[in-house]
């Protein structure tokens, strides 16, 4: 396995490869949720590079960029027992040097969710990925559905930016109890670990519901608030439940996929998770182009 830390390296180590790249990128502090993109990349390709950067342009000033984990030399290890061909791992004056003014931002499907409570943190994403998709070149690139809105938006850039890439999103993977893998779950206290499981079953009575018939998005948000108020340790950020294509915030009901999500604060670390409704779809993957939406 190959680590490269200068954009020459990483070109010329790119011009010998032969065959399908696929891409998968991180922000490092690696668990089975990232492993199963690398697992999937390694399966569609012939060649595997995995970038681990901990991009300062998608943090907001009040977010956790200083304390975000890192542990290099553990995940170059996870990564040499998947068989990884490549490993990039730039600082941030490498991404954005000294004058650093062109920035990606995908406009509407940016803007609501995540977008709304960290303004600029897709256009952060965006920026980082477009260029790891420039230095790379890969035929496929690997995300994940945890964070849904961000593989809408990357989905909707790759389209309008005519990148020459495949995105596939792989599902979530979760702890025992449900709890989505996540590189901020190390933050959590014992007590707050153990609570966080309320999360999943928030959005399964949620699918639930669904399941039963229930299509009005006021009654499917008290199904999931009545479930979270069993946990005190628990404060709602938000609950979204919007069209899994447009993102839009669903008013009344609608027969269309919806996507559920949900953050979390417990002791000022934020969790993140969703489900896809009908429970039928893994991931998005497949709505966007057979809805030819968004
Ligand atoms: P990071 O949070 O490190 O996640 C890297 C990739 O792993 C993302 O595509 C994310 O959706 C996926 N992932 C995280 N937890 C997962 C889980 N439990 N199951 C499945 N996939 C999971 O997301 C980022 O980094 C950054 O925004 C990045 C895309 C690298 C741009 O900086």
């Amino acid at each position: 396995m190959d680590v490269v830390d200068t954009i020459d390296a990483l070109r010329q180590a790119r011009q010998q490869m032969k065959g399908t790249v696929g891409l998968v990128p991180t922000m490092g502090a690696l668990h089975d949720g990232h492993l199963a993109l690398v697992r999937q990349a390694k399966a569609e390709n012939d060649v595997v590079i995995v970038s681990i950067f901990v991009n300062p342009t998608q943090f907001n000033p009040n977010e956790d960029l200083s304390k975000y984990p890192r542990d290099i030399p553990h995940d170059l290890e996870l990564l040499r027992q998947e068989d990884v061909d490549l490993v990039f791992t730039p600082t941030p004056e490498l991404i954005y040097p000294e004058g650093f003014q062109t920035w990606v931002n995908v406009e509407q499907v940016s803007q609501g969710l995540e977008g709304e409570r960290r303004p600029g943190h897709f256009r952060g994403v965006t920026t980082v990925v477009a260029k790891l998709f420039n230095l790379t070149q890969p035929k496929r690139a690997y995300f994940g559905q945890k964070d849904a809105q961000q593989a809408v938006v990357i989905k909707r850039m790759t389209r309008d930016l005519n990148f020459p890439i495949v995105i596939r999103i792989c599902p979530t993977v979760r702890e025992p109890d449900g709890l989505a893998m996540s590189s901020r779950n190390v933050y959590l206290n014992p007590e707050h670990r153990a609570a966080a499981a309320v999360i999943r079953r928030a959005l399964l009575a949620a699918s639930s519901a669904y399941e039963n018939g229930e299509r009005n998005a006021d009654d499917i948000r008290i199904v999931i608030e009545h479930v979270l108020e069993t946990e005190p340790l628990v404060e709602v950020d938000y609950i979204s439940i919007a069209n899994a294509v447009t993102l839009h915030e669903i008013e009344i009901q609608t027969d269309d996929p919806l996507l559920i999500s949900l953050v979390v604060n417990m002791g000022g670390t934020h969790l993140l998770d969703n489900i896809l409704l009908p429970a039928a779809h893994n991931t998005i993957d497949g709505l966007t182009d057979t809805l030819g939406g968004a």
